[in-house]
């Protein structure tokens, strides 16, 4: 076949495939919103045959079009690019045997439902025998797709391609010691900020209407997506033009509605901004799962918490308030949103101990992947761990170990890039303002196009043409280097406990 026609064969075929991976998205997105419990086994079944058809796609179609190609040199480098990245993916997918793909798909959906019900009832037995089905399920994967060093190495790079978990723990061991030296200097200059506002009364609906304000402003476009409601928030890219988000309310906590929209509408930017025309191409796909959370905590932390978003906001969040906020100084909010203080819940820690939670999750993944620790000791490993990072107790496994989802889902590698992704944040954010000047001007006004712009022009519009690190070097002109995140986190808690906290470590 003439390599034109191959290649228009090869649009054709991964058209199709993706297709077919957005109505399966779309299934789980339902299972996570709306559908019943007593669904569950239907909706496993469903999802699983989806899979193996998907799988044959790849194996039968896809990848035998892409080994050809491979023999051909394009002069298009967008092309020639495309082809590269969809043979390094669809050549690991198809290491997968059928069978396997199947009931890996059955078995985390069963698995993720009994995760909700031990959850709720904070019974970790309920969920332990899936749990283990699951991980020994991950390790074969882990050996299908082979590795050198650990078979978490093969986990980790379904989510953030070409990393090891040698350079996740580099990375944890160069922030570690300065995050405690902030966290200790805090805790005992006993600094206080008054947060109790945030846990007073805030009913759902208008804490709602205040979410769907926000995402109008910072550019989520309703004709392309919605907004929906889930025990865990998360974005569901169908394609650019359909794309899902949720968020959850909590009537006694206000930030958690405005702060999970704000993330998910992160990554709803990202997803809305690739490319359509290219749909089914590396082209058109997000990059990297790090990439992916840099953009979420682009808009969480580094916009969304900066004194000048809440200049914006907090005068029309008061008007939404009246009765609550009617004292309530920009200031005040200011800090209470910012206040560090160690918590037992991932998604509501400060931005330092955060990393401590990320950090007690993948040594604990590790060790189970290694099969150096079993399921059953799961729960007293994890109590004793955030006894040591963060010196607290847990009361209970809907507060430990059960609070997450992603090893319900199997996703066994995937906690390392909500770190990964601060990181490239605070760098992306850098740069960004070396291109278009003082962000806090725009931000102060509520005008968020130019940041839009940049980060469109800088990664959206590259989607999986290149790994993280290539992508990082063309946007920043340099790898992923933790000491802007430190920068920004150091500035940003002297603000806020208005101190001068010179650090010890170095930073450059
Ligand atoms: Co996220």
């Amino acid at each position: 076949m003439e390599k034109e026609t191959l290649y228009n064969e090869f649009v054709k075929v991964a058209e199709k495939a993706a297709n077919l991976q957005a109505a399966m998205s779309l299934l789980a997105w339902d299972q996570e919103t709306y559908m019943k419990p007593g669904s569950i086994h239907r909706r496993a079944k469903q999802l699983s045959d989806l899979a193996s058809f998907h799988h044959q796609i790849l194996q039968l179609e896809l990848f035998p079009i892409l080994e050809s190609l491979m023999d051909y040199e394009f002069d298009h480098p967008i092309k020639q690019r495309n082809i590269e990245q969809a043979y390094k993916i669809v050549a690991k997918e198809v290491l997968l045997p059928e069978n396997f793909v199947k009931e890996w798909a059955e078995t985390v959906s069963e698995a993720q439902c009994a995760w909700q019900i031990a959850k709720a009832n904070s019974h970790y037995p309920t969920f332990e025998p899936l749990l283990r089905k699951v991980i020994q399920l991950a390790r074969q994967k882990a050996g299908y797709f082979g590795y050198e060093e650990s078979p978490y190495d093969a986990l980790l790079d379904e989510y953030e391609p070409g990393i090891t978990r040698k350079q996740v723990q580099h990375f944890f061991e160069t922030i570690k010691k300065p995050l405690l030296t902030i966290l200790d200097h805090i805790q005992n200059h006993e600094f206080f900020i008054d947060d109790q506002f945030l846990f007073y009364h805030y009913p759902k609906e208008k804490q709602l209407l205040f979410s769907n304000h926000i995402l109008t402003n910072l550019g989520f476009d309703f004709d392309r997506g919605r907004l929906d409601i889930s025990v865990h928030p998360f974005t569901m890219g169908l394609a650019p033009e359909d794309v899902r988000i949720t968020t959850r309310v909590d009537e006694k906590d206000i930030t958690m509605s405005i702060y999970s929209t704000i993330h998910e509408c992160g990554h709803a930017l990202y997803e809305q901004g690739l490319n359509p025309k290219m749909y089914g191409l590396p082209i058109s796909e997000p990059c990297s799962l790090s990439i992916h959370e840099s953009q979420s905590r682009f808009w969480e932390n580094n916009i969304g918490r900066s004194f000048t978003f809440w200049q914006f906001y907090f005068p029309i969040l008061r008007s939404y308030f009246p009765e609550v906020l009617g004292e309530v100084t920009l200031e005040q909010m200011f800090k209470a949103v910012n206040k560090v203080k160690p918590g037992l819940i991932r998604i509501s820690a400060d931005e330092v101990t955060y990393h401590f939670h990320i950090m007690l999750r993948f040594e604990l993944e590790c060790a189970l992947i290694d099969g150096e620790l079993t399921t059953d000791e799961l729960p007293s490993a994890w109590n004793e761990k955030i006894r040591s990072y963060l010196g607290l107790d847990v009361p209970n496994d809907t507060q430990g170990v059960l609070q997450d989802i992603h090893w319900s889902h199997g996703a066994f590698g995937y906690f390392p890039t909500y770190s990964l992704g601060s990181f490239y944040a605070a760098q992306f954010y850098h740069y960004m303002e070396k291109s278009i000047g003082s962000i806090d001007r725009y931000v102060k006004e509520g005008n968020f196009q130019p940041l839009r712009q940049w980060l469109q022009e800088h990664i959206f519009r590259y989607g999986r043409l290149y790994s993280s690190e290539e992508l990082c070097k063309k946007a920043t002109g340099e790898t992923l280097n933790v000491s802007y995140f430190l920068k920004y986190i150091i500035s940003k808690l002297n603000a806020v406990y208005e101190m001068n906290f010179q650090p010890e470590f170095q930073v450059d």
